[in-house]
């Protein structure tokens, strides 16, 4: 009688844990590959007040930031892993500060206010009062991420990183002028999905220009 016994060894070509775990950070981190500024952040930032200061909150590669910067303004790029920002180093216009805006420590930006603040597809809702205190009189403020409803076709699907219904407009419709705001599927770009996004100015009666 002959016995056949048969097990499988691992794959020499099988990718190591540690692979796998680079792969999908690589994946996670794709928005680093992005350099464009978003449409509707270059459609506003006329409206951000010449010459000041704008903060690009958790800003990635801080393409927003650059954005800025080349149309005159000073910036504070803002993020927890600045190694993206490398080659801003050293410019005189720009702050870099890395700092976890999650981990309980104080706001790193107490009592600093800036003619505009860019927030795009990023939120931490403790930060709200922070970010609307950071918005210098007669300053925009520039946000937009995925909202509920994007968990149906693809990453972020946790209601945490998603914003509800209208939230933005209730964020600022008793401080600010909500000069724009859109939500919807946005189904061509980089990061297609459902997003909400705002234009808002802190303080102000004239209209703006859109
Ligand atoms: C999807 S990216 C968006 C980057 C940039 N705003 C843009 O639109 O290109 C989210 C960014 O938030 C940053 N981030 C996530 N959690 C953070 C935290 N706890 N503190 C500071 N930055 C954080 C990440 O490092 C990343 O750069």
């Amino acid at each position: 009688m002959v016995y056949t016994i048969s097990f499988t060894l691992p794959s020499l070509t099988e990718p190591s844990k540690e692979m796998v775990k680079s792969e999908e950070n690589s994946k996670l981190r794709r928005y680093l590959q992005i350099t464009e500024p978003s449409p509707w952040v270059r459609r506003f930032a006329p409206l951000v007040p010449e010459n000041g200061p704008v903060l690009d909150l958790a800003c990635g590669n801080a393409r927003h930031a650059r954005l800025f910067l080349t149309r005159g303004h000073s910036v504070v790029a803002l993020d927890r892993d600045v190694e993206p920002l490398d080659g801003l180093a050293g410019d005189a216009d720009v702050e870099i500060i890395g700092a976890d805006l999650e981990d309980g420590r104080p706001w790193p930006l107490e009592g600093r206010t800036f003619a505009g603040v860019v927030v795009v597809n990023y939120l931490y809702r403790p930060l709200f009062p922070h970010i609307l205190d950071a918005v210098a009189e007669g300053g925009v403020l520039l946000y937009e991420t995925f909202a509920r409803g994007n968990e149906k076709y693809r990453r972020p699907r946790n209601p945490d990183h998603l914003l509800m219904d209208g939230e933005l407009i209730d964020l600022v419709k008793d401080r600010f002028r909500i000069v724009c705001f859109e939500q919807g599927l946005v189904e061509k770009g980089p990061l297609p999905g459902v997003i909400q996004r705002i234009c808002a100015v802190n303080g102000g009666t004239e209209p703006s220009p859109i």
